[in-house]
């Protein structure tokens, strides 16, 4: 087998080069070392050889795909951005990079790639009302949130919604540029694969956490801010009341998924030719982001969480995964349990770590 990854010096890529290559797969990856996101050369993994070049660049591309089989595309901006004059960055980066890597493919004929998208196309999670009946919230109100209610309402009777797991075929909802820019990458991916024939799978993942997570950049999932702030001595600051469900989801588990995807590609299964399907990369266990915090702050002997009440109008108050698809389908379930991912978290190495 000989995959390409797209970002493979990344966080999420050099977990998934590092698999392959334990699987004895052929590995090449594509990567410009972005120095927003690369505080300094990332450490250099024999077998896999690294093509320091723009995704955006059609030649670099073009080099890049010669004798590949499957493409794995995990290359992006990440995260919230600082404001909305990231947008074009957000597109080229994201979206304009996807289509040349595409066009590459097509003419390269290379058929079968694995995307990297993400939880926020959902934006809300999924929910219901005490009948059991979905439901598709309002956004918070600023007078609920002001007097700490935090779960949504039901728009037609006003009253709190529950939360449930999220499935693939909930409606979409990109709530920022960064989640426009994953849902145009689908998108475009599903395009491609009608277009030429060839199969894309996109996980979507969710929160994902583990070693070599970078630290301390605007970036940063809120599992490293936490242990940023226990490594200054300082107490983690829990907004809302703590308990925002999360999927949270070990980085060597999406290496996996991603393995699985792949595997399923070249076997021909799942996937028609001239397809894409799109599968939830979560953990099968929900927890909040206060028992994250407390699980942190315990197992690295720091100060217990602040619950503030804080809250930003835009967040997001649950999103949890049914990853029953990945199961049924590409036969991945995530191995790593929340406590003993997050003990080891919380000294694990970081991007951005001294060396
Ligand atoms: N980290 C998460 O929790 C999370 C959650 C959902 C989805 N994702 C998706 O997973 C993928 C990987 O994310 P990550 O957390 O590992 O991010 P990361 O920033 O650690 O890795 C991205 C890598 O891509 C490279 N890169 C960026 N733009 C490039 C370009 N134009 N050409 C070549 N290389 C480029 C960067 O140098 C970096 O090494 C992304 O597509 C992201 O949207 C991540």
């Amino acid at each position: 087998m000989r995959i390409l990854v797209t970002g493979g010096a990344g966080f999420i890529g050099s977990h998934i080069v590092d698999a392959a290559l334990a699987r004895g797969w052929e590995v090449r990856i594509l990567d410009s070392l972005n120095p927003a996101v690369h505080p300094g050369p990332p450490p250099r993994r024999p077998g896999a050889p690294l093509m320091v070049g723009d995704v955006g660049d059609a030649v670099t591309v073009a080099a890049s795909l010669k004798g590949i089989d499957v493409v794995v595309h995990q290359s992006a901006k990440v995260g919230l951005g600082a404001g909305f004059f990231d947008a074009p960055d957000y597109i080229r980066e994201n979206d304009l990079a996807t289509a040349v890597l595409l066009a590459g493919m097509a003419s390269a004929g290379a058929d079968k790639l694995v995307l990297a998208s993400s939880m926020v196309v959902y934006g809300e999670g999924a929910y219901t009302d005490s009948a059991g009946v979905p439901v598709r919230p309002d956004a918070r109100r600023l007078e609920d949130l002001e007097r700490g209610i935090f779960d949504p309402r039901d728009p037609a009777t006003g009253e709190l919604l529950l939360p449930t797991l999220v499935t693939e075929d909930a409606a979409l909802d990109p709530r920022n540029v960064y989640a426009a820019s994953k849902l145009a990458q689908e998108n475009l991916a599903s395009a491609w694969a009608r277009s030429t024939g060839g199969t894309a799978i996109a996980l979507r993942y969710h929160n994902v956490y583990g070693p070599r997570m970078p630290k301390n950049t605007p970036y940063a999932g809120v599992a490293s801010l936490f242990r940023s702030a226990l490594a200054r001595g300082e107490a983690v600051r829990v907004f809302e009341d703590g308990g925002q469900r999360r999927s949270f989801v070990h980085v060597a588990d999406v290496a996996e998924a991603n393995l699985r995807a792949i595997e399923a590609l070249v076997e021909g299964r799942v996937v028609m030719p001239g397809s894409f399907r799109a599968y939830n990369v979560g953990a099968s266990e929900v927890q909040t982001i206060g028992q994250m915090a407390e699980v942190l702050s315990a197992v690295g002997g720091g100060p217990a969480p602040m619950v503030t009440g804080e809250f930003r109008l835009g967040d997001v108050r649950h999103i949890t995964a049914s990853s029953a698809r990945a199961w049924a389908e590409l036969g991945w379930a995530p191995r790593h349990r929340f406590e003993d991912g997050m003990r080891e978290f919380a000294t694990a190495p970081l991007r951005g770590d001294p060396a």
